[in-house]
């Protein structure tokens, strides 16, 4: 029996470190076992420019815990009128990985997002010629379509029309949720792929709803019938090199959570590594787990992999706290529901 792993440090490429006293909370919890992650410019108000986005880094790197080697890759917020010179600019210098779409009103903070998607044509023909990555939300927002199948649909009405008029654009289908997605990715070439979080290899609707509804397991893209979680985790365990992490830990307090109108997220950076040693190993696939958290990922954004490790040991049940707590009110931690034997040696 396997209880010891030695991984390439891991990255996340789908995070939100968020402000102020929140991103001072939250901060630690990911630099402490990741390298590096992809932050979501979905501030208030969003990360639009490269001014924007170099002020973001300052914040965040004047509250990085000391000794972290953690580095934070910078996204631009892709909005209608967007600038293609400043996105190509900030590539150029290094200051941003990638720019994300988000649809108007898919998800918290998006309403400056895109809503005329011929409106942002010239951007996305920019980033396909200079090599910049699109990170997607991919969800409908038409009220007529129901919640569930808000990514299927985005996937024939936006992302697949985009994809073939710019085919050289490489395209992150971040959080996919669905079969459907799963299914997409592997029927397209290299310029796709996608990040699976953490929570919805755990999590399906019926634990959102049955015997009571669980706010904690709410997030965007709402989580689906079982079926798609196990084509999720199918797909994030098989090795195939275009489904990666991005744990899309998204930190709201509990009284925003457990609200009238709740908060969509799950606050996953804390346990993310112990949880998916679990669910590795739960589908014998620990040999590609370095592979899904520290290799795939930096292939597609064509960067080294990280040059250290981490330890996961297997042993007694990790107690992980339950609450993080923030100048702005605690946070819960994703509860995964069973016990984590993992835990990240320090
Ligand atoms: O659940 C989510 N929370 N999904 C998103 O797309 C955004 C995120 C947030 O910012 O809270
Ligand atoms: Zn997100």
């Amino acid at each position: 029996m396997t209880d010891y792993i030695k991984l390439i440090r891991p990255d996340d490429w789908h995070l939100h470190l968020r402000d102020g006293d929140m991103l001072a909370a939250v901060l630690p919890e990911s630099a402490r076992h990741f390298g590096r992650a992809i932050i979501m410019p979905n501030l208030v108000p969003p990360v639009v420019t490269s001014q924007d986005a170099a002020a973001y880094k300052a914040r965040i790197m004047a509250v990085m815990p000391d000794g972290a080697q953690f580095s934070p890759l910078m996204t631009l917020y892709l909005t209608e009128n967007t600038d293609a010179d400043d996105v190509a600019t900030a590539h150029k210098s290094g200051l941003i990985s990638a720019v994300k779409l988000y649809p108007a009103g898919a998800t918290t903070n998006s309403d400056s997002g895109v809503a005329d998607f011929d409106k942002v044509r010239g951007v996305l023909e920019r980033m396909a010629e200079i090599g910049l990555p699109l990170c997607v939300h991919g969800e409908v927002t038409d009220k007529d379509v129901d919640i569930f199948d808000r990514e299927a649909v985005f996937i024939d009405r936006i992302l697949d029309p985009i994809r073939r008029k710019t085919p050289d654009l490489r395209v992150i289908m971040e959080h996919i949720t669905t079969s459907n997605g799963v299914d997409y990715v592997k029927s397209a070439g290299n310029n796709l792929a996608a990040t699976i979080t953490t929570h919805h290899l755990i999590i399906n609707r019926n634990d959102i709803l049955v015997g009571g509804i669980k706010p904690h397991y709410y997030c965007l893209p709402v989580a689906k019938r079982e079926s798609h979680r196990l084509a999720l985790r199918a797909a994030a365990t098989s090795g195939d090199a275009r489904f990666f992490l991005g744990t899309d830990s998204a930190p709201h307090t509990d009284p925003n959570k457990e609200s009238a109108c709740g908060c969509a997220g799950c606050f996953t950076a804390t346990n993310t590594m112990s949880i998916l040693a679990q669910v590795f190993e739960d589908e014998g696939a620990l040999d590609n787990l370095e592979g899904f958290t520290s290799l795939n990922g930096p292939e597609f954004y064509r960067l080294k992999p990280n040059k250290d490790h981490i330890i996961l040991r297997k042993g007694d049940p990790v107690i992980y706290p339950e609450k993080l707590m923030t100048a702005e009110g605690e946070v819960s931690i994703f509860n995964p529901g069973f016990p984590l034997l993992w835990q990240i040696e320090a």
